[in-house]
């Protein structure tokens, strides 16, 4: 009976599946602060990719982690970046995958900011242009979505026209429009060597404080052109997810980001919680509060549960 009146369904169709992918072959190295999600060489995560579809996950979204890393970041939009060469390998390795390509400077700048910096600064326009530019070649690489998670000022709008232009008018935009400047990022830092080398986000990113502005940043972004929108971080932030959900109508993704998946996997490694009960409802929290997808490192082993 508690079936039929069950309110909120998950199903692995709901999630996106976040992959870190490095240089070298054979590499699947477990991330310490992030038990059970690994840094993955492009062999590694064809067979990854593989096996999160075996139980439904279709859906995957990449990170890429370069050997090399310069002040402009320029490995995130070469030809033969690294996840330029993985969004290849997946779309022609694994059949029927969505593949999401996240749009950030900050795993490719050796300063770790999600744009330039000048004299200690973040400065917006120049670093829209080279996200715009590593959206075109995401998107000649063979990438579904392109999500823009810098939270730049005009990035959606700026990506939408060099889509535009180079004949990806087809390719979506999922933009991560209401981002917070939040602790819960920290184990991702690690897995993507990617900590501010000084300073902090909080010039770009929001503060957790702010509710109403979300809906100023979610606003933004739909005028730009967004075709889906993100709340990240999730459960701190159901509220949020709720407010930007009744306000507007484009789906509504979610990202249970790495400090939350770390909590639970840390406190389950102890004995103090049950693990796969909490999975669950952590996930089914997310998507009662509004969230149409979540971005979830537990996809793969929630999906087994489902
Ligand atoms: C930026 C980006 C970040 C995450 C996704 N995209 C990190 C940041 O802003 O520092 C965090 C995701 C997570 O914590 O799981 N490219």
């Amino acid at each position: 009976m508690r079936s039929l009146v069950r309110e909120t369904r998950l199903t692995p169709n709901d999630f996106i599946y976040p992959l870190f992918v490095c240089e070298g072959e054979g590499i699947r190295r477990e991330i310490a602060s992030m038990p059970g999600c690994y840094n993955l060489s492009i062999d590694q995560l064809v067979r990854e990719a593989q096996s999160a579809k075996a139980v439904g996950v279709r859906s995957i979204v990449l990170f890429g982690v370069p050997d090399d890393k310069d002040a402009s970041g320029s490995q995130a939009y070469a030809e033969d970046g690294i996840t330029q060469r993985a969004i290849r390998a997946v779309k022609r390795e694994v059949g029927d995958v969505l593949v999401v390509a996240d749009n950030c400077l900050c795993e490719y700048t050796d300063h770790g900011h999600c744009g330039v910096v000048d004299r200690g600064d973040v400065l917006n326009d120049p670093s829209v242009e080279l996200l715009a530019r590593t959206a075109v070649s995401q998107a000649q690489a063979g990438a579904d979505i392109i999500a823009p998670s810098n939270m730049m000022d005009g990035v959606v709008a700026a990506i939408r026209t060099a889509l535009d232009q180079a004949g990806f008018d087809q390719i979506p935009i999922m933009s991560y429009a209401v981002k917070y400047a939040s602790g819960f990022y920290g184990p991702f830092r690690e897995a993507a060597q990617s900590t501010p080398q000084f300073g902090d986000r909080r010039s770009y990113q929001m503060d957790p404080a702010n509710v109403r502005e979300a809906l100023k940043e979610a606003a933004l972004d739909v005028d730009q052109g967004a075709d889906i929108l993100m709340v990240k971080p999730a459960l701190p932030y159901l509220d949020v997810i709720r407010a930007v959900k009744e306000r507007f109508d484009l789906p509504l993704a979610a990202y249970q980001v790495s400090g939350e998946y770390s909590m639970i996997k840390a406190a389950a490694l102890r004995g103090w919680i049950d693990e796969e009960r909490i999975i669950v409802e952590s996930l089914t929290s997310i998507k009662r509060a509004g969230a149409d997808i979540v971005l979830t490192y537990f996809a793969v082993q929630c999906a087994a549960l489902l």
